[in-house]
């Protein structure tokens, strides 16, 4: 079995978050991703705006939100704006295609809402996120929680493999919207898009996890290079 580094990733994750914040520009609007890739990039954001820069971002999540407040980095609150120059996020996996899985940190609502509304979508890995097919990382979907078992039936019915995720205390984790996540345990997504559709489809999901047509350039860390994937 292959045995993964934790340090080496550890320090991928660091060094292309340096590389993605390096990529901000002055006076412009961010979208900030969630997950501890999109963590290291709000420190190395503030450390830029310590040395001067300027730019006001919009937050996936309450924990990235949290992580800019410590570093002074205006934010929009409330709602969404309908323009974001470029927004940063991390993913869970990476094909070919820029095509992402998100959402292991349960953030995937907000962070394909600040996606869509984003001119640009820089990713960071490290180098384990690259895949040649979608599917081995269980692809998390987004329910409302009186549909929860009802979606997990549905769920079970076309063979995805459904758990809903609970948290340290056994409770199901609730995300920041207060919904709850249920993972499918796919292993191999053959049709990405059909199988977008048909979540979509479903009464009582949100959101899920497949960001299809978001990314426009990957960034890689595979030990100290960085390696860029573009959208062909
Ligand atoms: C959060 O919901 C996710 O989409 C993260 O962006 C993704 O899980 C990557 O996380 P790491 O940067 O922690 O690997």
């Amino acid at each position: 079995m292959q045995t993964i580094d934790v340090t080496v990733i550890d320090q991928e994750k660091t060094a292309v978050a340096h590389a993605a914040a390096a990529r901000v520009e002055h006076r412009t609007i961010v979208g900030l991703g969630s997950g501890s890739t999109a963590l290291k990039l709000v420190d190395a954001l503030g450390a830029r705006v310590a040395d001067g820069l300027e730019f006001v971002a919009v937050a996936t999540s309450e924990q990235t939100a949290e992580r800019a407040r410590r570093w002074d980095i205006p934010l929009i609150a409330g709602a969404v704006p309908p323009h974001i120059d470029l927004v940063i996020d991390g993913a869970d996996e990476f094909d070919g295609g820029l095509r992402l899985i998100k959402g292991g940190g349960g953030m995937l609502l907000r962070e394909k809402i600040v996606a869509s509304a984003a001119e640009r979508m820089l990713v960071m890995v490290d180098h384990t996120k690259r895949v040649d097919v979608l599917g081995a990382f269980p692809l998390p979907v987004e329910v409302v929680p009186m549909a929860r078992a009802r979606v997990k039936h549905h769920l079970r019915r076309l063979k995805l493999a459904p758990e809903l995720r609970r948290g340290a205390d056994g409770k199901p984790f609730v995300t920041d919207e207060g919904n709850v996540i249920i993972d499918c345990h796919i292993g191999c997504i053959e049709t990405p898009d059909a199988l977008a559709g048909t979540l979509s489809a479903i009464p009582g999901v949100v959101e899920h996890g497949l960001f299809l047509d978001l990314a426009d350039e990957v960034l890689m860390a595979v030990g100290e290079t960085i390696e860029v994937f573009t959208r062909g």
